[in-house]
């Protein structure tokens, strides 16, 4: 099955972005994170990563249209992109919004995300094993429908 494992705005700068708070793994470290573990779960894991908010909706009406499945960290859009909320709402595959940090933890404005109520579950906090529990979270989701 394939799964779209989708990355909002700065996650491109992963490992020199505030390496205390977001670690030092860069996004292709990531991508091959995922990859693997996609593999062990049976899964085969997309990983793709955009500043811009109209290629993310653009990813995700594909996801919608192929009935995929949805690992999403939708960065700072997290916090504010109904756009995005909107076009996550037409999914019909399970979707697992995932965080490095614990924005719970942080800042106040990261506090809210208007993409929560859409998810099937979210994790967040978990450094970029974030991703790895989210692909099982899917894989198992997945199993359950059979
Ligand atoms: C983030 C948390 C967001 O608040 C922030 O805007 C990000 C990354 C995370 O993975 O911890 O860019 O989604």
């Amino acid at each position: 099955t394939r799964v779209l494992v989708l990355n909002g705005p700065n996650l491109g700068r992963l490992g020199i972005r505030e390496p205390d708070v977001y670690g030092t793994t860069t996004l292709a470290d990531l991508a091959e994170l995922c990859r693997a573990e996609g593999e062990r779960l049976g899964l085969d894991a997309e990983v793709r990563q955009t500043d811009g908010e109209a290629e993310l909706i653009g990813w995700v009406h594909e996801a919608a249209d192929g009935r995929l499945p949805v690992v999403l960290n939708p960065a700072a859009f997290t916090h504010y992109s109904y756009g995005l909320r909107d076009a996550l709402a037409q999914l019909t595959a399970p979707l697992v919004e995932v965080h490095i940090s614990n924005p719970a933890a942080r800042e106040e404005f990261r506090h809210t995300s208007v993409v929560a109520g859409v998810a099937t579950g979210t994790i967040a906090g978990f450094g970029v094993n974030s991703y790895v529990l989210a692909l099982r979270a899917v894989a198992d989701l997945l199993a359950r429908e059979r």
